[in-house]
């Protein structure tokens, strides 16, 4: 008996052992204080260039959260979006959900080329500066500031097929995104608070034309108002908020409005159907807990800046965030 007791504990004891093995190195190197020493100023000037560039225009920290959500669910959180298409590779700015839409290259090149000159050389990852803009822009617009864990290393590739893949488009159903969310390794609940991050910025009306010409789950004066800001045809480009009222504030009105049927696109609304399901039952906790939004945002964000990053000896750190260094 104590020998199969032994033995027992001896094969858990293996297993152990290569569960940490293999769970580890999904990100045994990132730390709060990865650049500590290399660069302790690093934090605090994406911070202030952030908030520099916000003040420019107040869009800016919207479109610095996307390019993150962008880039980490594109093969991982790698600094693949803001790579230039090469004559070796079509990157991922200009697939679908891209093109014409995602914004901020110029801010991330602008903090990339101050923190290579302040940290003495090249010295922080794009990757990173895309996770740090991106707490930065919600805690500098209302939100509530989380740690991010540094480390990430810049992928040397992008690809233009997996954007157009692996990101979920404003016409997925509740299902579809459930399993795209799924396959990032993120639940339901990281999809209802992420999509939070409507609260933020402006869509085109090519993207919600169809949600509010022929949906019927809207409300009538929001369809109206909307209606004069995106016409049946022409004016694609044209832009309203998001969340309804205010883009620049990072509140709960996004999940107000689904409540209220005002989602602007079809699947922002698909997260509030009203059939008392467990999407709905999230959209109402945070709209009645704007501190449980701003925590759980921060934990749901931290998640999803951890997915598939290049540590160790992994990647690069790039010179330039638009290219991979020769
Ligand atoms: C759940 C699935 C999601 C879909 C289908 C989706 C889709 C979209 C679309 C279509 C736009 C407008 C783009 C345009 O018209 O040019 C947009 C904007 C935006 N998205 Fe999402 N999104 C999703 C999730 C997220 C997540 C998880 C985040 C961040 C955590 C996020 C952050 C943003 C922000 C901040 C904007 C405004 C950007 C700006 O004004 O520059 N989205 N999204």
């Amino acid at each position: 008996m104590a020998s199969r007791n032994k033995s027992l504990l001896v094969v858990i004891v293996h297993l152990l052992v290569v569960f940490t093995a293999i769970m580890i190195p999904a990100c045994a190197q990132l730390t709060t204080d990865f650049y500590e020493k290399s660069c302790p100023q690093a934090l605090g000037l994406i911070r202030s260039a952030v908030a520099r560039a916000i003040n420019r225009e107040s869009r800016m920290g919207a479109s610095l959260l996307r390019l993150h959500f962008h880039d980490c669910f594109v093969n991982g959180c790698d600094g693949s979006i803001l790579l230039d298409d090469t004559d070796t590779f079509t990157g991922e700015k200009t697939a679908i959900p891209n093109l014409n839409s995602v914004r901020g290259f110029d801010v991330v090149d602008e903090i990339k080329s101050t923190l290579n000159e302040k940290c003495k050389g090249n010295v922080v990852s794009c990757a990173d500066i895309l996770a740090v803009a991106s707490r930065d822009s919600v805690d500098l617009l209302g939100g509530t500031s989380y740690e991010v864990l540094l480390g990430r290393r810049d992928a040397r590739t992008a690809s233009f097929n997996d954007a157009n893949t692996n990101l979920p488009t404003p016409f997925f159903s509740s299902s579809q995104l459930v399993s795209i969310f799924e396959s990032h390794g993120l639940k339901l609940k990281d999809l209802v608070v992420l999509s939070g991050g409507h609260t933020l910025g402006l869509a085109r009306c090519v993207n919600f034309r169809t949600r509010i010409y022929n949906e019927t789950n809207i409300d009538s004066n929001f369809k109206a108002s909307r209606q004069k800001i995106c016409p049946a045809t022409g004016g694609d480009d044209n832009t309203t908020a998001l969340d309804g009222t205010t883009p620049a504030k990072f509140d709960t009105a996004y999940f107000k409005g689904l409540i209220g049927s005002k989602g602007l696109l079809h699947s922002d609304q698909e997260l509030f159907k009203g059939d008392g399901g467990e999407s709905d039952s999230l959209v109402q906790y945070y709209n009645n807990n704007p501190k449980k939004f701003y925590k759980d945002f921060g934990d749901s964000m931290i998640k999803m800046g951890n997915m598939n990053v290049l540590t160790g000896n992994d990647g690069e750190i790039r010179m330039n965030c638009r290219k991979v260094n020769n």
